[in-house]
C-alpha cells in the first residue's frame, strides 16, 4: 500500500444536550466511528472531533423542569454522552460543548466576518409570543388544531396526523405549549443572513462533487424554490450565545451548532500542537467530511457552506447522510420498547455486536436502517461468532496444547494468504465509500473461505495420525494467519474483539499493513474466548428495560408507580375486588440495595411459596427492623421486571410515602398464606 498520507478530520452531528443518546444516534456515531478507525488503519492522519449541542429553547426548558440550571442540566448530559460514546469503543479525539469558550469566539469570529462582508441583515418580524412567561415561541412551542384536517393538539408547524405542513399563524386556537396560554402576535428585530448571495458559490461546491446523488437532486429543488434569508436571531430568553452588539439577542442554536465542529478541532490542536489553520484556513490540502441523518441535509449544505464560505474559511470535503433507524420495522416506540437507549442496551450486550450489525445493514445511501432483533441475534451468532471467532478457537488449541503455543516457520498454502491479502484493496474501497454491507460480505466471504480449509484438513483426524504433527502444526498457522488478516479488515468495525484478538496474536490488528507478512516461527499467546454468542434472553431485557425506563417517572426514579391508572378514580364493582389475590406472607428477609433510592429487596414467604418483592419502603424502614413481621401482598401480580431484578408481587402500605409510610400487618394468629378478604 504505497499512498499518499491524507490529513482528514471527521465529524458525527452533534447530539442535543437535553437528551440521552438512543441507538438511532449510535448508528450515525458507529458509521463515523468506523470510516475514522478504517482511516486510521490504512495509515492516514485522521481526528474525529465533535461535541454536545447545548443550546436553545428545548435544553433552556428542560433545564428549569429539572430545577437545574442549563449550565448544570448541560454538564451532567456531556459526562453521561462521552461515557456512552467511549463504552461503544467510539475512538473520538476530542469531545466538547457548543456552550464552551472555544466555540463563543469562534461563532463572534465567524459572525464578525459575515458581517464585515455585508451578508447580514436586520429586519422586523411578526411572531408568537407568549406572554404570560414572556418569550417568543418556537414553531415546535405551538399547539393547536391542524388547519387541514382538524385534528387537535398538533405542533405549529406540521401535523402528524395528516402530514400537511404550515406556518404556525394557520393552527385553530393556537397554545402554547410552555404555559398553555393563548400566545399573542408581537414584533422584534431579526438578523439574516442573505443566503442568496452564495447561491453561484454554493452550486459550484456542490458540482466539486462530494455529495450523494440523492441530495444534489434534493438540492436542485431547493434552489428551484429559491433561497430565502436565514433568519440567525433569537430574542431573550434564551440559552446560547449573545450576538456581540446587543442587549437581548442571541445566536439562534444552529448558527453555533456546526461552528462546534470548527471549534471542537481548535481545542484538539491547542493540546496537541496541530496546525488549525492547515486544517481550517481557506486553503487547507486536508480533509473535513460530515457524517450526519437526512433530516438535516438543509442545515449542512447549505447554512453551513454558505456561514463557511461567507467568513473566508475552507468548504467541506464531503457531507453523507444517512437514513433513520427502525426498529422490527417500525419507527422507535417507548411503548414497544424500542427506543432503547445507549446506556440500556449496553448494560445487556456488547458493544462489538451492534456495531457489526449496523454495518453489516450500512450503504452509502440515505435509505433507513432496520435493526430487527430477530436477525440481529442470528445474523451475529452466525458470522462474527460463528465464522471468525471460530477459525481462531479451532485452530488455537492444536498450536497451545500440541506445539507450546509455536508457529510453523512456513504456510502450507500461502497462495491463500495472498488471496486473502488481494482482496483487501476491494474491502479497503468498501470501507472509503461508506458501502460497509458489502465489506462486510467480502469479508465474511473469506471467513468461508478460511473454514473450509481448515474442514478439508481436518486437523482434529490428522493429530491422531503418525508423523502428521508437523503439518497439522502449518495448517494451524496458515488458520490463524487468515484469522490475522480478517481481524485486521474487521478491527474498525469491532474494536473490543479486534484488540482482544490482538493480545491472543501478539500483533496489533489495527494496522492495515501489518499483515502483508505472515506471522511465521513465532509463538501467539493464550487463546482466550474473544466474543460469545449473543443469548436471545439479553435482547428480551434490553426491551423490558426500555419499557420500564418510560414507566419510571424522573431522572432517579425506581418506585413501583404504574403510572396509567388512578386508584381513586373510579368505583369498582366487588368483582373487580375479588380479582385482587391478597395474602398474608412473612418477611423472610429485607435488604437494601445500594443503587435504589427508594426500593428494598423484600423475601415473602407466602406458605407454600417464597416471592420476590422490591417496595418502596427504604426511607420508611430499616431492613433489619422488618425481618420476621408478617405484612399483607398482592399475590397475583403480574411479574414485573425493574432495574434490579424481577418483582413478583407488591406489599401493601399505607401513607403518603417517605418517611412517613406503614406496612400492613395483621393481628395475631393469621399466618403466611392466609387468603385477606
Ligand atoms: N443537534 C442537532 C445536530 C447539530 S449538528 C451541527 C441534532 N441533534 S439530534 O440529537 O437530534 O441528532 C443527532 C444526529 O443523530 C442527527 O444526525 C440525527 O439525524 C441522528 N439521529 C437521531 N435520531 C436518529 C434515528 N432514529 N436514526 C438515525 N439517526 C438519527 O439534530
Ligand atoms: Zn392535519
Amino acid at each position: 500500500m504505497t499512498q499518499k498520507k491524507r490529513q482528514i478530520l471527521v465529524t458525527s452531528a452533534l447530539p442535543y444536550a437535553n437528551g440521552v443518546i438512543h441507538l438511532g444516534h449510535m448508528l450515525e456515531y458507529i458509521q463515523t466511528d468506523i470510516w475514522a478507525r478504517f482511516q486510521r488503519s490504512r495509515g492516514h492522519e485522521c481526528y474525529f472531533a465533535w461535541a454536545d449541542d447545548a443550546h436553545g429553547t428545548p435544553v433552556m426548558l428542560r433545564a428549569r423542569a429539572e430545577g437545574m440550571t442549563p449550565e448544570e442540566l448541560i454538564d451532567k448530559m456531556n459526562e453521561e454522552h462521552k461515557t456512552d460514546f467511549r463504552d461503544f469503543g467510539i475512538s473520538f479525539d476530542n469531545y466538547s460543548s457548543t456552550h464552551s469558550e472555544y466555540n463563543r469566539e469562534m461563532v463572534e469570529l465567524i459572525y464578525r466576518r459575515l458581517e464585515e462582508n455585508g451578508y447580514i441583515e436586520r429586519r422586523d418580524v411578526e411572531q408568537f409570543y407568549d406572554s404570560e412567561e414572556g418569550m417568543f415561541l418556537p414553531d415546535r412551542f405551538i399547539r393547536g388544531t391542524c388547519p387541514k384536517c382538524r385534528t387537535e393538539d398538533q405542533y405549529g408547524d406540521s401535523c402528524e396526523s395528516c402530514g400537511s405542513t404550515y406556518a404556525p399563524t394557520d393552527l385553530i386556537e393556537p397554545r402554547s405549549a410552555v404555559s398553555g396560554s393563548t400566545p399573542v402576535m408581537k414584533e422584534s428585530e431579526h438578523y439574516f443572513v442573505r443566503l442568496a448571495d452564495f447561491e453561484q458559490a454554493l452550486k459550484d461546491w456542490i458540482a466539486s462533487g462530494s455529495l450523494q446523488p440523492e441530495i444534489t437532486n434534493k438540492l436542485q429543488e431547493w434552489f428551484q424554490d429559491g433561497l430565502r434569508d436565514w433568519d440567525i436571531s433569537r430574542d431573550e430568553p434564551y440559552f446560547g450565545f449573545r450576538i456581540p452588539g446587543t442587549r437581548n439577542k442571541y445566536f439562534y442554536v444552529w448558527v453555533d451548532a456546526p461552528i462546534g465542529y470548527v471549534s471542537s478541532f481548535k481545542e484538539l490542536c491547542d493540546r496537541t500542537g496541530l496546525d488549525f489553520d492547515a486544517w481550517w484556513g481557506k486553503d487547507s490540502k486536508a480533509e473535513v467530511h460530515h457524517f450526519i441523518g437526512k433530516d438535516i441535509v438543509y442545515f449542512h449544505t447549505l447554512f453551513w457552506p454558505a456561514m463557511l464560505m461567507g467568513a473566508g474559511l475552507r468548504t467541506p470535503t464531503a457531507v453523507y447522510a444517512h437514513g433513520f433507524l427502525t426498529v422490527d420495522g417500525a419507527k422507535m416506540s417507548k411503548s414497544r420498547g424500542t427506543f432503547v437507549s445507549a446506556r440500556t442496551y449496553l448494560d445487556h450486550l456488547h458493544p462489538d455486536y451492534l456495531r457489526y450489525y449496523f454495518a453489516a445493514k450500512l450503504g452509502a445511501g440515505t435509505a433507513d436502517i432496520d435493526l430487527n432483533l430477530e436477525d440481529f441475534v442470528l445474523r451475529v451468532n452466525s458470522d462474527v461468532v460463528g465464522k471468525v471467532v471460530n477459525i481462531a478457537s479451532r485452530c488455537a488449541g492444536f498450536i497451545g496444547r500440541r506445539f507450546e503455543g509455536m508457529l510453523s516457520e512456513k504456510l502450507p498454502r500461502p497462495e491463500l494468504y495472498n488471496e486473502f491479502l488481494a482482496a483487501g484493496e476491494q474491502i479497503a474501497a468498501d470501507f472509503e465509500g461508506r458501502n460497509y454491507q458489502s465489506a462486510i460480505r467480502r469479508i465474511m466471504q473469506l471467513a468461508d473461505k478460511a473454514n473450509r480449509y481448515i474442514d478439508e484438513e481436518k486437523p482434529w483426524q490428522q493429530i491422531k495420525e503418525k508423523g502428521r504433527e508437523d503439518h497439522v502444526q502449518a495448517v494451524c498457522t496458515q488458520g490463524i494467519n487468515l484469522f490475522n488478516v480478517l481481524m485486521t479488515y474487521l478491527a474498525p468495525v469491532l474494536p473490543f474483539t479486534a484488540s482482544r484478538a490482538g493480545d491472543f496474536l501478539g500483533r496489533d490488528v489495527s494496522s492495515w499493513s501489518n499483515v502483508d507478512q505472515p506471522l511465521l516461527g513465532t509463538a501467539v499467546n493464550a487463546f482466550q474466548p474473544l466474543l460469545t454468542r449473543i443469548d436471545p434472553v439479553k435482547v428480551s431485557a434490553v426491551i423490558e428495560a426500555s419499557k420500564e425506563t418510560l414507566q419510571a417517572s424522573g431522572p432517579d426514579s425506581d418506585s413501583l408507580a404504574g403510572g396509567d391508572i388512578d386508584p381513586l378514580e373510579k368505583e369498582i364493582k366487588i368483582d373487580d375486588f375479588l380479582k385482587i389475590d391478597l395474602r398474608v406472607a412473612r418477611i423472610v428477609s429485607a435488604e437494601s440495595i445500594p443503587e435504589a433510592n427508594k426500593l428494598l429487596k423484600l423475601t415473602l414467604d407466602l406458605g407454600n411459596e417464597t416471592r420476590t418483592v422490591f417496595a418502596g419502603i427504604k426511607s420508611a424502614y430499616e431492613p433489619a427492623q422488618l425481618e420476621g413481621r408478617l405484612t399483607v401482598m398482592v399475590a397475583n401480580l403480574a411479574p414485573r421486571k425493574m432495574r434490579f431484578g424481577i418483582s413478583e408481587g407488591m406489599v401493601l402500605a399505607a401513607g403518603p410515602g417517605g418517611e412517613d409510610l406503614y406496612i400492613l400487618e395483621p393481628d395475631d394468629g393469621a399466618y403466611p398464606g392466609m387468603r385477606v378478604t
